[in-house]
């Protein structure tokens, strides 16, 4: 069960992508709101990346080749001794410290501390608009919070399963999710 929405989460994600690439624009011509952030900011609370994916961060990031600094410094040590400089980048690394299997708020509070594991989701404290919906799950009252997250969330992707799909030769399923096939 909880394999089979993974695989939706997943798919899902790739439909995400082929769309945004296929129509250059298409976020600033759609609007986003409350609850599309919700889906974009809060899909990484499971799941795994890879040593490869995030060793940039860790060794060469800046010019002079240092670390991410908006990496907190304990976790930085943490995920450099996970993924050591040529170690091997196909080794799993958590998206969510210390809570990968739960769906859950701690992601939030991960973002919040600078424990944020990819880029793009560390970033969401830069923005004001994303910085507001993390702070809002990472609330105190962990309980509620957690809550609303969760039903938020699912309205979050069933309206954006309604975005427009592409069908047939409109669209391709990228082999590499980063690259045109
Ligand atoms: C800007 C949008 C997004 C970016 C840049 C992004 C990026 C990534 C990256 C880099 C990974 C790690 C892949 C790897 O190391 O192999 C990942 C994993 C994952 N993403 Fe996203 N993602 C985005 C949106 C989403 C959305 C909208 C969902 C679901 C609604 C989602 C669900 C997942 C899940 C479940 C995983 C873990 C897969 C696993 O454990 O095998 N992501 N994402
Ligand atoms: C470090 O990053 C620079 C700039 O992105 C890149 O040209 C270089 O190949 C990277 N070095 C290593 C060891 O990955
Ligand atoms: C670093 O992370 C820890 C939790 O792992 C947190 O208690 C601490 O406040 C974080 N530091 C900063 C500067 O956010």
């Amino acid at each position: 069960m909880e394999g089979l929405w993974l695989v939706v989460l997943v798919i899902f994600e790739m439909a995400l992508s082929v769309q945004s690439q296929l129509r250059t624009g298409f976020y600033s011509t759609s609007c986003l709101d409350d609850h599309d952030l919700v889906t974009l900011v809060g899909a990484h609370t499971i799941g795994q990346t890879h040593c490869q994916i995030i060793r940039y961060r860790l060794y060469n990031f800046t010019a002079t080749g240092n670390a991410d600094p908006t990496i907190n410094r304990s976790f930085l040590s943490q995920l450099q001794a996970l993924c050591p400089k040529n170690g091997d980048g196909t080794k799993p690394v958590p998206l969510d410290k210390d809570s990968q299997t739960d769906f859950d708020t701690s992601f939030f509070k991960n973002v919040r501390d600078g424990n944020g594991v990819l880029e793009s989701d560390q970033r969401l404290w830069d923005d004001a608009a994303t910085r507001d919906v993390v702070k809002k799950y990472a609330g105190t009252i962990r309980g509620l919070f957690g809550l609303r997250f969760d039903s938020e969330f699912r309205q979050a992707m069933v309206k954006m399963s309604s975005i427009e799909v592409k069908t047939g030769t409109d669209g391709e399923i990228r082999k590499v999710c980063s690259k045109f096939n």
